[in-house]
C-alpha cells in the first residue's frame, strides 16, 4: 500500500515493488503506460492505437502489447490481422504496423483469428505474462497495454507483473461515468500505480457534414470528476463517423493529429518515475514539483 506521504494525491504515490517480470535478452522497454477502464467498450482499445500513433508520430519507438486475449481488437485496428508472429531464437518477434509500431496480440498467432480464446483466467494472464517474457521487442520508448475491460484476472497480472509507470483511464459520457472512472481509480491505487490522467471518448458528436459539435448526452461531467479525484483530463474525444471508419479499414495511423497529447502522457509518466525515485531515498517534497 501507499504510505502516508502523498497518499492523497494520485501522482505522488510511493509504490511498493512486488517482484516484476525481467526483460529479456531481446527487449530494452525503456517505459510502459497501461490504457485501462471500470468498464467495457468505452474505447480503451482506440485510446490505446491513438496513443501509439501519436506517439510514433513524434519520433518515439513504439509497442502494443494486446493485454484483451479475449476480445483482442489492436491487430485489426491497425490493418495487421494477416501478419503472423515469428520466431527470433527462442523469443518471439512482434508483428510490425507501416508507421513501426511493434505489436504483440494474442489474434497475431490463431490459425482462424475469427475463432474465440476460450481459457481460465489464470491460462488468459499467465499469456499476457509471456508477452513480456518470451518476446523480443528490441528498443522501446514506451510499450502501451490495451487492458481487458474491468478490475479483474487480467488488469491484476498486468499491475503486479509489469513494470507500469502509470495508467490512462478511459470513460465515456453516461450516468455511470463517476462510479465507472472511482472503480479505475482505486485498482491504481490499491496497486501503487499512478493515474496519469483521464480521457473521456465519445464525448461529443462530431457531425459529418459541418464538422458542428453536438453535445448529445448533455454537459460532460468528466471535468468535475477529474477534479474530485485529482485527475487530469487528457482528452475529450468526438464520436467521429470518419475516424469509426478509418479504424474498422485498419487505418488508425491515418486518424487526423493531435486528438490526444502522446508526447505529455509519456513526459508525466517519467515524472511520476523520478518522483518515485526521489521519494525512495527519503527526499520528501514541500510543493509538487509538476506544478512548478
Ligand atoms: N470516438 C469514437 N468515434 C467513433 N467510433 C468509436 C469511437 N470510439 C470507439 N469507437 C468504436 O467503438 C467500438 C469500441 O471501441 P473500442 O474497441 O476502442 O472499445 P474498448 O473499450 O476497447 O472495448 P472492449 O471493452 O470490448 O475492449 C470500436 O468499433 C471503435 O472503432
Ligand atoms: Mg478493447
Amino acid at each position: 500500500m501507499a504510505d502516508q506521504q502523498g497518499a492523497d494525491q494520485p501522482n505522488m504515490v510511493k509504490r511498493a515493488q512486488p517482484a516484476k517480470l525481467e526483460q529479456n535478452a531481446g527487449s530494452n522497454i525503456k517505459q510502459v503506460i497501461g490504457i485501462m477502464s471500470g468498464k467495457g467498450g468505452v474505447g480503451k482499445s482506440l485510446v490505446c492505437g491513438l496513443l501509439a500513433v501519436e506517439a510514433r508520430r513524434k519520433g518515439l519507438k513504439v509497442g502494443i502489447l494486446d493485454a484483451d486475449i479475449t476480445g483482442p481488437s489492436i491487430p485489426h485496428m491497425f490493418g495487421i490481422d494477416t501478419q503472423r508472429i515469428t520466431m527470433i531464437g527462442k523469443l518471439l518477434a512482434p508483428a510490425i504496423t507501416s508507421t513501426g509500431i511493434k505489436v504483440m496480440s494474442i489474434n497475431l498467432m490463431m490459425n482462424n483469428p475469427n475463432d474465440p480464446v476460450i481459457w481460465r483466467g489464470s491460462m488468459i494472464a499467465g499469456c499476457v505474462s509471456q508477452f513480456w517474457t518470451d518476446v523480443a521487442w528490441g528498443d522501446i520508448d514506451v510499450l502501451f497495454v490495451d487492458m481487458p475491460p474491468g478490475t479483474g484476472d487480467v488488469p491484476l497480472t498486468v499491475f503486479q507483473s509489469l513494470p507500469i509507470e502509470g495508467v490512462v483511464i478511459v470513460t465515456s459520457p453516461q450516468d455511470l461515468v463517476s462510479m465507472i472512472v472511482n472503480k479505475a481509480v482505486k485498482m491504481a491505487k490499491e496497486m501503487d500505480v499512478p493515474v496519469l490522467g483521464v480521457v473521456e471518448n465519445m464525448s461529443y458528436l462530431k457531425c459529418p457534414h459541418c464538422g458542428e459539435r453536438v453535445d448529445i448526452f448533455g454537459k460532460s461531467q468528466i471535468h468535475d470528476i477529474a477534479k474530485e479525484q485529482g485527475l487530469q483530463v487528457l482528452a475529450q474525444l468526438p464520436i467521429d463517423a470518419t475516424m469509426a471508419a478509418q479504424i474498422d479499414r485498419g487505418r488508425v495511423e491515418d486518424v487526423e493529429e493531435g486528438l490526444i497529447d502522446a508526447e505529455k502522457v509519456v513526459q508525466d509518466a517519467a515524472t511520476v518515475r523520478v518522483k518515485d525515485a526521489l521519494i525512495g531515498s527519503g527526499f520528501t517534497f514541500t510543493t509538487d514539483p509538476s506544478q512548478a
